[in-house]
């Protein structure tokens, strides 16, 4: 695998420039916790953690956990509010991922993403002319794979929880009833996206927009009685209400009027699957993250291993440096993306070669720390159009110490922008994640090959990479971020800062962002740096460029003595860690 690739550009580097940056005994200073002298500090609890995007859901999952609920609980009860209050990625009509380990040290992947209905195919993104359309696979009623978060919480519940599913959807369903007051981020991302998509649809219309023809502003009141009552429905009838009942129906009945495909077998079909996590080990800590059809473990810790042969800690963070072996290892890590991975039921997915050590070394002696390789020298690919940041995260530890990590989402913000006839819900765009047409880039850039062409029943590739750290055989960070193709340096850099850079969680999080994803061939970073590293990385071949803030992390450190150490992300507004 990649062997192609890694001859030809071990060719072109000479071995002693490498050496520069590598040594075997790296340099890391004790990690922090967080001391009067930090500049910025984490929330600190004894008991039990929820770190999300949104205030509501955040207290959600504390009120789970001071009833006596396991982490597991008051995530999926997290979940279900976040699909009333954060309707631009909480969802019942989407899907993600959740990783769990438990204080025993078992981990394990529950995988509830979405899946192409039966009747898709191929070529169904192409116009006649062959080309990609993009507006086929984000705003039609094709761009819905079959929703997976209903049977993923379920499965969860059953495996892992121990309160009885409708005590965890109660929360969501007294928010939606009620009504919420609509917050900052709600408001804006209604006024911005709320106009591309929702307004075109008159059951969605109805639900965020007023009689005014406006849309629901911050501080006012939004209700959603029909999600409630489809929220009600699950909880006293349990997934099947979902997936085989009269939510079904309104999906399947949504679809056959509009030209979409999912039908009531497709419901019918759906399964959330329990995985075994990628893992990998970085400097003495033990990485587990999310296996296909999600590329983040693998890539995560593909970057991690090219990383350990580099003494970070003595470049320091934001040298450019630093930022440079970085940046040129997660080009090698998402070139080997776009050709290897893709639902692992459909396609042989080199997991094992592409996370060893050895792969990693190899891909580290091609890394030049005074020069860019040029992507094009690494494969050619073509510029995205557009870019969307949704998609959302939570992280809960409980009393025990069972700790999760759940990233789900409904692809690009408010997703299809469709509700399901009455059902106030809203239907993902995640078919935009397979390859249209290999070879052509998605939404966020990202260039995919056969291995993630469209298939009836096969889930599409994503990057969401909840990922739990563990030291010395107890877990030690629980983090994840929203970001499409960003998720993956997202949360690598929270390792990083953390492990290298002996930050602690708050600090890790605020932290200036960059990344690369080989294609384009652009370092992209946050504001924050400094210009000098930048005409440094400029001067090294990179081609620098300044964008709007990566990621929204939610993150929980667990300190030696058992304190539990949040952090959300300064980058979003309205979200919360909080605890007891
Ligand atoms: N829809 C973004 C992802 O799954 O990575």
């Amino acid at each position: 695998m990649g062997q192609g690739r890694v001859t030809l550009a071990a060719s072109l580097i000479a071995g002693l420039i490498f050496w520069q940056g590598a040594t075997a005994a790296p340099t890391a200073p004790p990690i922090s916790y967080g001391v009067d002298a930090d500049t910025f500090h984490p929330v600190k609890e004894q008991h039990g953690m929820v770190a999300s995007v949104d205030a509501l859901a955040t207290q959600a999952g504390v009120d789970v956990l001071k009833r006596g609920g396991n982490a597991v609980d008051a995530a999926i009860a997290v979940g279900y509010a976040l699909a009333v209050t954060h309707p631009q990625a909480g969802n019942l009509g989407g899907g993600g991922f959740m990783l769990i380990r438990t204080a025993s040290g078992h981990a394990t992947a529950i995988d509830f993403r979405e899946m192409a209905p039966i009747k898709a195919s191929r070529d169904m993104f192409l116009d006649a002319q062959g080309n990609a359309d993009g507006k086929k696979s984000l705003t039609s009623h094709l761009a819905s794979g079959v929703p997976g978060t209903v049977a993923g919480f379920a499965l969860a519940n059953k495996e892992y929880g121990t309160l009885p599913l409708a005590q965890l959807i109660a929360p969501a369903i007294r928010l939606a009833e009620k009504g919420i007051v609509v917050n900052e981020a709600l408001a804006d991302d209604l006024k911005v996206y709320g106009k591309e998509v929702l307004i075109t649809h008159p059951n969605s219309k109805a639900v965020f927009y007023k009689a005014d023809g406006q849309p629901y502003a911050r501080g006012e009141k939004l209700v959603q009685h029909n999600l409630a009552r489809s929220l009600r429905l699950i909880a006293t009838q349990g997934p099947d209400a979902f997936y085989k009942g009269e939510i079904a129906s309104e999906i399947a009945a949504e679809m056959a009027a509009n030209g979409g495909l999912i039908g009531k077998a497709d419901l019918a079909n759906y399964k959330a699957v329990e995985r075994k996590p990628i893992s990998g080990t970085y400097r003495g800590y033990e990485v587990f993250s999310m296996p296909p059809p999600s590329s983040g473990g693998i890539h995560i810790v593909e970057i991690l291993n090219i990383l350990e042969n580099f003494d970070l800690a003595k470049m320091g963070f934001g040298s450019a440096d630093a930022m440079q072996v970085m940046a040129e290892a997660e080009k090698h890590a998402y070139a080997d993306r776009s050709e290897y991975l893709g639902d692992p039921d459909f396609v042989k997915v080199p997991w094992q070669a592409l996370t060893s050590k050895a792969y990693a070394k190899s891909l580290a002696q091609q890394i030049d720390v005074n020069k860019a390789l040029p992507s094009t020298e690494i494969k050619p690919g073509k510029l995205a159009p557009y870019e969307s940041n949704q998609t959302t995260h939570f992280s809960v530890v409980d009393k025990q110490g069972n700790a999760v990590a759940v990233t789900y989402t409904l692809n690009t913000y408010f997703g299809s922008g469709i509700v399901a006839g009455k059902s106030g819900i809203l239907l993902n765009n995640e078919m935009d994640d397979f390859s249209a047409k290999p070879g052509t880039p998605n939404i966020y850039g990202l260039v995919g090959g056969e291995a993630n062409a469209v298939q009836p029943y096969k889930r599409p590739l994503s990057s969401m990479s909840p990922t739990i750290v563990a030291k010395d055989g107890k877990t030690w960070l629980v983090t994840g971020s929203p970001g499409g193709s960003r998720i993956i340096t997202t949360v690598l850099q929270m390792v990083v800062n953390s492990i290298d850079f002996g930050m602690n969680v708050a600090e890790a999080t605020n932290a200036p962002r960059f990344h690369h994803q080989w294609l384009p061939d652009q370092l992209r970073v946050e504001k924050g740096f400094s210009p000098d590293t930048l005409k440094l990385l400029e001067a090294k071949g990179q081609h620098v460029k300044v964008l709007p803030a990566m990621g929204s992390t939610q993150s929980i450190m667990i300190g030696p003595d058992g304190t539990l150490y949040g952090a959300s992300d300064p980058r979003s507004v309205d979200d919360l860690t909080a605890g007891y």
